[in-house]
């Protein structure tokens, strides 16, 4: 996710009483909601219904660490946590979430990197991982939740593009760009973990160009495909299901942020836009992974993992190919240059508020002219910063800090996604990145492979970007919901006498 040019980096249903015991109150609970195996979504006209055509929006979160968390303890889970998680996020109301179904591994350990990873080597799979995400898929349905499965991932984080070129260049080392070294200085001291800092062995730009050659390069691609391959034909370990047969998958997304080719000149107001580019390798690449995974699982939607910031005629592009069910948008005020978390203004948060206006209505534009719907699938906010003091030895993303511009602007830009999907915009939900819950920077201690599983994940300073489970942004998440329960209500109200909630 939302990495940014250099400069910017750097910087239910109740039983009676007296029948109900706890644990009969609970599996009741969840049958009612339960994602059926068949109950697929799809895409009718602007928006998505369920297999009875009911409308249905997506009150999504982003849990990226989620086949990590799920796994066995010696593989580094944290199973008590997943499930105290998945448990809150359903109690606000979430009804998708986007996962990892990918990360890749390297002979030698690598930095700012998910671990251990899915597949450790080409085409070998840390079974116990795949475990995890079956745990996932398998908790998240009897909850009512679909998934976005991610591919595959232009970033760090996972391994992804950069990991599969270095694969087919005889595991060749790989040059990272500024990230978050949390064994760099300053240290906390004798028995915790962090704080750290940013450090680099290369550069963005380069970063970015070594990884896309992904796009054209045919021995990553089969290995890519291979691994599509083995994810959807995979059979769930708990509950029987075949990735490709189970609607609790809503969608197979090829990659996190897959980006053009690196821009000769950065266009438009925020700088932000790329010029054209008929020759592009992302486009035909779109079209050819699309094409390979509808054809292999058909009741299943597709999207592509993209931002947005490069401009119209690139988000039309990366979207129009025909086996792309849906777009997405990527919304990082601060990573684009617009938004300073250490700046307690009303101008600097306006500013923020003013370019969602802006991006959220020329996004939903840009996805009516191509007749498909649209998810802002990625967003987020830092704390109020400025209160932590970095020249007093406090970490600068402290979860002591206060969230009154992040609350403003989660408002703002949630409210901007609702009332669009009311008017019958093309926006069909949001998803903000990235649930930490029970997680807070103070507390964290790294597990035996280096990891501590904030929202943020392992190339960003942690605690960034985390919504915590006492966070006020989870009750504006669960008012969203609310208020697109209350307009489908009213919507079917005269037909049926009130929808399905969902
Ligand atoms: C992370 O920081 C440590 C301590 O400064 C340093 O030794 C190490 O090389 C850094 N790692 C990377 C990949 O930059
Ligand atoms: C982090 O590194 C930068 C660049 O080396 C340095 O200016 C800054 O003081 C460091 N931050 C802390 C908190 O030490
Ligand atoms: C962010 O705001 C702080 C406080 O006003 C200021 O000191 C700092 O220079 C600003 N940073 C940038 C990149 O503009
Ligand atoms: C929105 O579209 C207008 C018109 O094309 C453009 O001038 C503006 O920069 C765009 N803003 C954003 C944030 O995308």
């Amino acid at each position: 996710m939302k990495l940014a040019p250099t400069s910017f980096v750097l910087l239910a249903v109740s039983l009676p009483a007296a029948l109900a015991t706890p644990a009969l109150d609970s599996r009741s609970r969840h049958k009612a909601n339960a994602v059926r195996a068949n109950d697929f979504i799809r895409v009718d006209g602007m928006r998505l219904k369920d297999s009875h055509g009911e409308p249905h929006y997506l009150t999504g979160m982003n849990y990226w660490a989620c086949m990590n968390l799920a796994a066995d303890d010696s593989l580094g889970g944290e199973h008590a946590r997943f499930i105290k998680e998945l448990d809150q996020m359903a109690a606000k109301g979430i009804n998708h979430l986007r996962i990892m179904a990918s990360s890749e591994g390297n002979p030698e350990p690598q930095p700012f990197r998910m671990s251990p990873a899915l597949q450790k080597a080409p085409m070998q799979y840390e079974e116990g991982i795949f475990v995890g995400l079956d745990r996932c898929l398998a908790e998240m349905a009897k909850r009512g939740m679909r998934a976005t499965m991610t591919l595959n991932d232009q970033w760090q984080w996972s391994g992804g593009f950069a990991q599969y070129m270095s694969w087919v260049n005889n595991n060749e080392p790989i040059s990272y760009p500024p990230s978050w070294n949390l064994t760099a200085p300053p240290q906390r001291g004798e028995g915790k973990t962090g704080w750290g800092n940013y450090t680099t062995t290369g550069s963005f730009s380069d970063y970015v160009t070594y990884g896309n050659q992904i796009y054209t390069n045919q021995k990553a691609e089969q290995i890519y495909k291979k691994h599509i391959e083995t994810v959807l034909n995979r059979r769930n370990t708990v509950n029987g299901r075949l990735y490709k047969d189970d609607a609790t998958i809503m969608t197979w997304q090829l990659a996190n942020e897959p980006q053009p080719a690196n821009p000769s000149s950065y266009l438009g107001p925020y700088s932000l836009e790329y010029p054209p580019n008929e020759q592009d390798p992302l486009i035909p690449w779109v079209d050819r992974i699309s094409k390979f995974i509808k054809k292999r699982a058909p009741r299943q939607l597709i999207s592509v993992g993209f931002e947005g910031k490069q401009g119209e005629w690139f988000w039309k592009k990366v979207h129009e190919p025909e086996a792309v069910d849906y777009g997405t948008t990527h919304a990082w005020v601060q990573n684009w240059g617009i938004y300073n978390m250490t700046d307690a203004s009303q101008q600097n948060l306006d500013k923020a508020k003013s370019f969602v206006d802006e991006f959220i209505a020329n996004s939903s534009r840009w996805a009516a002219d191509i007749k498909k719907p649209v998810l802002l699938e990625e967003f987020g906010m830092a704390r109020d910063n400025w209160q932590n003091d970095e020249s007093k030895g406090e970490y600068l993303y402290a979860s002591k800090a206060t969230t009154t511009h992040k609350d403003d602007y989660f408002e703002h830009l949630i409210g901007l996604v609702v009332a669009d999907y009311e008017r019958g915009g093309a926006y069909i939900g949001s998803a903000p990145w990235a649930y930490g819950g029970i997680y807070r920077p103070e507390t964290q201690v790294a597990n035996e492979f280096g990891m501590v599983l904030a929202g943020d994940p392992p190339h960003e300073s942690p605690g960034w970007y985390d919504l915590y489970d006492t966070d006020e942004a989870m009750n504006i998440v669960e008012r969203q919901k609310r208020r697109v329960d209350k307009f489908h209500q009213k919507q079917c109200g005269g037909k049926q006498g009130g929808g399905k909630p969902q």
